[in-house]
């Protein structure tokens, strides 16, 4: 038997790609295996998301990460060591009683997410296989459909425009790599199109392009003509998806947009939005309005549910007790499922399972601040989540996440089954 007793427990700092502190975490077993996982950091964050623990003062604009890292070296260590790795759940668990805070505050969200992954990962290697398929045991599982970023906007491009993600998904695609080869033609001809425009000013925080717009609307032409410019079929071999990030610019159901200088009510963003479903073919819209309306969030699904997948992000933060609720109450149809928004692997898994239950579409996804690590193409794998989110079709952080879901796509063969249409809500 292979013994996978946690012998020791490393925290360091290391960098995003934001140039910006932040957590990681090695795990090492007594067979002699390591896992290692980084903390990524989002910047338009949900209000009841787990906290990312930042020291203040002066260094780094108060973003160092010391102290997180510190309850990684002391408690959670000392807490770890000589217990099982295999035992996500129970290891999980621990972590959250030593916290003992609602937030995550006192050891940190950030600490706590690196660790728990960390653990998995030194766990899958300890059973020789690959995470997803250590996750995934005899599951079935499907290759997610990616929603893939053209233009940045909202917090990540300076509230150029205020729409956050600009996205394409690639339902009509008989495989991840084939939604791939049509992304990275859009994505080409969204660049050459903004370069003829001379609005081409460089990429947003997610590698999508700087949104040198004057309306949201110009911003969904683009889109719909980078998709038709290559070769593709609008609607049918492809669709958009939206991250309005609506708790960005709207709160008190007052949404203020920065680039029509136009408040709306609730009703009128729901007017708005239903104005951009009719004219454009969007598949799927995320956060269109802010998280403390649901009722809006209600408004919405009703209307436009049965044709749109309708995702809360900053109004679930991956919480299993609010995916429920919201479920029952009709709030959405979909679930972003980021596992810092939870503080650890089995709270994001719950929180997915809880989606699956309702009938939602899952969706696994990264920050906006990245690094190397890919952890999150595993679990959207091993979950059998259907969808992944990690940004755009540029820079290492994003491509890193897509290129490993080519290779296990690559690896299962003939066996591999794209999730296509069959991951969003509505096609049942
Ligand atoms: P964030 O953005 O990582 O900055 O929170 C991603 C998202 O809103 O989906
Ligand atoms: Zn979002």
């Amino acid at each position: 038997m292979t013994d996978t007793t946690i012998t020791r427990v490393h925290g360091r700092r290391v960098w995003d790609s934001r140039g910006r502190p932040t957590v990681e975490v090695e795990v090492t077993l007594a067979c002699g295996v390591t896992g290692r996982a980084i903390a990524p950091a989002g910047a338009s964050t949900g209000s009841a998301e787990a906290l990312d623990l930042r020291d203040g003062g002066a260094s780094f604009g108060g973003l160092d990460v010391a102290n997180a890292v510190s309850s990684v070296n002391r408690d959670i260590a000392d807490m770890l060591k000589g217990r099982d790795a295999s035992g996500q759940a129970a290891i999980d668990r621990g972590m959250v009683e030593l916290d003992g805070t609602v937030n995550r505050g006192r050891l940190g969200g950030n600490a706590l997410v690196a660790t728990s992954m960390a653990v998995l990962h030194a766990a899958a290697a300890a059973a020789r296989t690959p995470i997803w398929r250590y996750l995934a045991g005899n599951q079935a599982v499907r290759i997610p459909l990616p929603e893939i970023q053209i233009f940045g906007g909202g917090a990540h491009a300076a509230r150029r425009v205020d729409v956050q993600d600009f996205m394409v998904m690639c339902p009509g695609a008989s495989s991840f790599a084939e939604a791939l080869d049509w992304t990275a033609e859009i994505y080409r001809a969204a660049g050459a199109l903004m370069k003829r425009a001379g609005k081409l000013q460089g990429v947003a925080d997610e590698g999508g392009y700087w949104p040198a717009f004057d309306s949201n609307e110009e911003a969904l032409d683009a889109l719909v003509s980078a998709i038709a410019d290559a070769g593709l079929a609008p609607g049918s071999d492809v669709g958009i998806s939206l991250d309005i990030a609506a708790s960005e610019f709207g709160s008190n159901g007052r949404y203020t947009l920065a680039l029509d200088g136009r408040t709306l009510d609730t009703e009128g963003m729901v007017e708005m939005l239903g104005g951009w479903l009719a004219n454009y073919p969007i598949l799927s819209i995320e956060d269109p309005l802010a998280e403390d309306d649901p009722a809006g969030f209600g408004i919405f699904t009703k209307e436009y549910g049965s044709r749109c997948q309708i995702i809360g992000d900053d109004f679930l933060v991956t919480n299993a007790g609010r995916v429920a609720r919201a479920a029952a109450a009709g709030h959405a149809n979909a679930v972003l499922i980021k596992p810092n928004q939870a503080g650890t692997v089995t709270e994001a898994h719950e929180a997915l399972i809880a989606g699956k239950k309702a009938g939602f579409g899952t969706i696994v996804s990264a920050r906006s601040g990245e690094t190397e690590d890919v952890t999150i193409a595993h679990l959207s794998i091993g979950w059998d989540a259907g969808q992944l989110k990690v940004g755009s079709f540029s820079r290492s952080e994003r491509t890193a996440k897509w290129n490993e879901v080519l290779r296990i796509e690559e690896s299962l063969g003939t066996q591999a089954v794209f999730s296509g249409w069959s991951a969003l809500p509505f096609h049942h």
